[in-house]
């Protein structure tokens, strides 16, 4: 369902200050998805040292690796762009259907997943701005998810 004027701008402004640090921000939410969840690791097969390191290093550790800090940042970059669509339903589709469908025929992640990143990222973003600005965005994930979900 659409959101509310009211909604998007107060969601864009969370959103805002979590992107603020996207590089940081992102190895964060990848490296407790993957030691709080260790079965997304098994995607990843081209990171071949998050593959050696996974099992053993500390979520800390995990966050250094530039293929984690690497992609964490492209996750970021493709939300941002979804942000900007949250008032324009035809053009968030746009973005938000190849990918969905991307990660469920090609990269075959569970749509369920999507769902754990989005709680993670949530969590930090609670942790490092607080409470008000976790529930703004979590009208823009609940959204997000909704749309992704839809393409698998
Ligand atoms: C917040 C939601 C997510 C966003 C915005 C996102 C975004 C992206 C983007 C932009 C790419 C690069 C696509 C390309 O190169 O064409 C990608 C690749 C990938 N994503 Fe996601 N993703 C999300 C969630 C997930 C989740 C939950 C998983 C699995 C747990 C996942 C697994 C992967 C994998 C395995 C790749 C390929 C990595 C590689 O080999 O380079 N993604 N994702």
């Amino acid at each position: 369902m659409a959101m509310s004027a009211d909604d998007i701008q107060k969601g864009r402004s969370a959103w805002e200050k979590f992107y603020a640090n996207a590089e940081d921000n992102g190895a964060v939410v990848l490296s407790r998805m993957f030691k709080e969840h260790p079965h997304t690791v098994s995607y990843f097969k081209n990171f071949k040292e998050l593959q050696s390191m996974a099992e053993k290093a500390s979520s800390v550790e995990l966050q250094g690796l530039s293929e984690v800090r690497g992609h964490g940042k492209k996750v970021l970059s493709a939300l941002n762009d979804m942000v900007q669509y949250l008032d324009n339903m035809d053009s968030l589709k746009k973005v938000t259907e190849p990918l969905g469908k991307k990660h469920a025929v090609e990269l075959q992640v569970d749509v369920k997943d999507f769902d754990i990143i989005f709680t993670i990222l949530l969590d930090l973003l609670g942790e490092k701005c607080g409470g008000d600005a976790k529930t703004d965005l979590k009208k823009v994930t609940d959204l997000l998810y909704e749309e992704i979900k839809s393409t698998y």
